[in-house]
């Protein structure tokens, strides 16, 4: 077993960090302050092709590995997470699905732009009725001629403000449950289709979220991802792509927030000496540094597997969880560390600490990765 990153990876490891550091860290305070949506950040890092990381080179993606994509996001997630959550949306849970269900016409003609970063995407799954439940959702898709019309609200769609397509779930018949859910990939210029509320939150304030309309909203029958009833299916390989990707957010967030505590607490004197020498603040440095050890291991470990072909469900729930939980904890002994000034907008503790918590929420919250755990280990034994 081999725990050195390769030369590749090293590279991009740093290219991201010096890009992170030196371009997104700065306008991370201001774009949360006026919750503004980092669309400079987003353009830059089209051009870095941060946008498409997992897609073929072909397809317009920078064609690397789920390995690279986690170096890069934590970096990104270390300097603003809300960066960092548009960018894992456009990546795992919309161009992942398109690059693994969709037809090749579907693949040609939403592949290159939304991977080149020229376009963003969005997934619409969790809706006012349905979140954790996700198979109880309520938007409809009747098929007319060549065309299904859906209807139904969407809710909490990251990118929702700014995508200019959405990978939509829907019901084709609610008496067959989970087995009638249907998937569709809707253009923002589709008839029928707008953007909703948008949500004021109490932290990733730069990304934006939104719910989606569909009001009589005519699809063409040819952007139906996949078959009628693969959508559940779709909906939850998706996600265990995703919790990858959410996992990393929390990660970068927990790395940024000890990064600054660590720094500050050997600059910041006590009782005539720095506080780092203290044991209490100690003993939090270590549980802090030993906990993001432990979720990035996690997390490259899914990446890794995931890179080999090999099923992730337990183990992105995994890293997912732990990481997320990691974060919170982490971010609240940040600010602790910093006391009265870590709860200041002065420093960016408060931020990591307010944008952590949404890490234990999206993508299924902890209490799902619990049950997804559970249910593969318990499968485990019957193996
Ligand atoms: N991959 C492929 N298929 C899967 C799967 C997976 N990971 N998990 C389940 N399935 C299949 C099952 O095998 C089963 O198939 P069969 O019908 O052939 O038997 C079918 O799907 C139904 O599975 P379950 O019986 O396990 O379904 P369930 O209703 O009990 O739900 C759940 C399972 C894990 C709770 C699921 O509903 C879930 O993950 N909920 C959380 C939803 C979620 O994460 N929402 C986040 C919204 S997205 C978001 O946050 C977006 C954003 O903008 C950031």
């Amino acid at each position: 077993m081999d725990f050195k990153l390769n030369e590749d990876h090293q590279m991009i490891y740093q290219m991201a960090r010096d890009f992170a550091q030196k371009e997104v860290a700065p306008k991370a305070a201001a774009l949360d302050e006026k919750a503004e949506f980092p669309a400079e950040n987003v353009k830059k890092m089209s051009e870095l092709g941060f946008m498409g990381m997992m897609i073929p080179q072909e397809y317009g993606g920078a064609g690397l590995d789920t390995l690279s994509y986690v170096l890069v996001l934590e970096e990104i997630a270390a300097a603003c997470a809300s960066t960092a959550v548009t960018m894992s949306v456009n990546n795992s849970l919309f161009l992942g699905p398109i690059l693994k269900f969709g037809s090749e016409p579907q693949q040609k003609k939403y592949l290159p732009d939304f991977a080149s970063g020229k376009k963003l995407g969005a997934y619409a799954l969790s809706e006012p009725g349905s979140g954790s439940d996700a198979a109880a959702l309520r938007t409809t898709a009747t098929l007319k001629g060549d065309k299904y019309i859906l209807n139904g609200t969407k809710n909490f769609i990251t990118n929702g403000p700014h995508a200019d397509a959405v990978i939509v779930f829907t019901t084709v018949d609610k008496e067959k449950k989970h087995k009638g859910i249907t998937a569709f990939i809707v253009d923002k210029n589709a008839k029928g289709f707008s953007v909703g509320k948008v949500e004021k939150k109490l932290g990733i304030k730069a990304s934006s979220t939104s719910s989606v309309i569909l009001d009589h909203c005519e699809i063409p029958a040819a952007n139906r991802l996949g078959q009628e009833g693969e959508g559940f299916k779709i909906a939850m390989a998706t996600l265990d792509n995703g919790r990858i990707g959410i996992a990393t957010q929390a990660l970068g967030i927990g790395k940024g927030a000890f990064d600054f505590a660590r720094r500050y607490a050997t600059e910041r004197e006590a009782f005539g000496q720095p506080i780092s020498n203290f044991q209490m603040i100690q003993s939090k440095l270590a549980d802090m540094a030993m906990q993001l050890d432990a979720a990035r291991l996690l997390i490259w470990r899914a990446a890794w597997m995931r890179d080999q072909g090999l099923g992730i469900v337990k183990e992105a729930a995994m890293a997912k969880l732990f990481a997320s939980e990691m974060a919170t904890f982490v971010t609240k002994e940040a600010v602790q560390i910093l006391g009265g000034y870590g709860y200041s907008r002065e420093y960016p503790v408060e931020r990591n600490f307010r944008d952590a918590k949404i890490t234990e929420i999206y993508e299924g919250t902890s209490e799902i990765q619990r049950i997804v755990i559970a249910r593969e280990v318990l499968k485990e034994i019957l193996r």
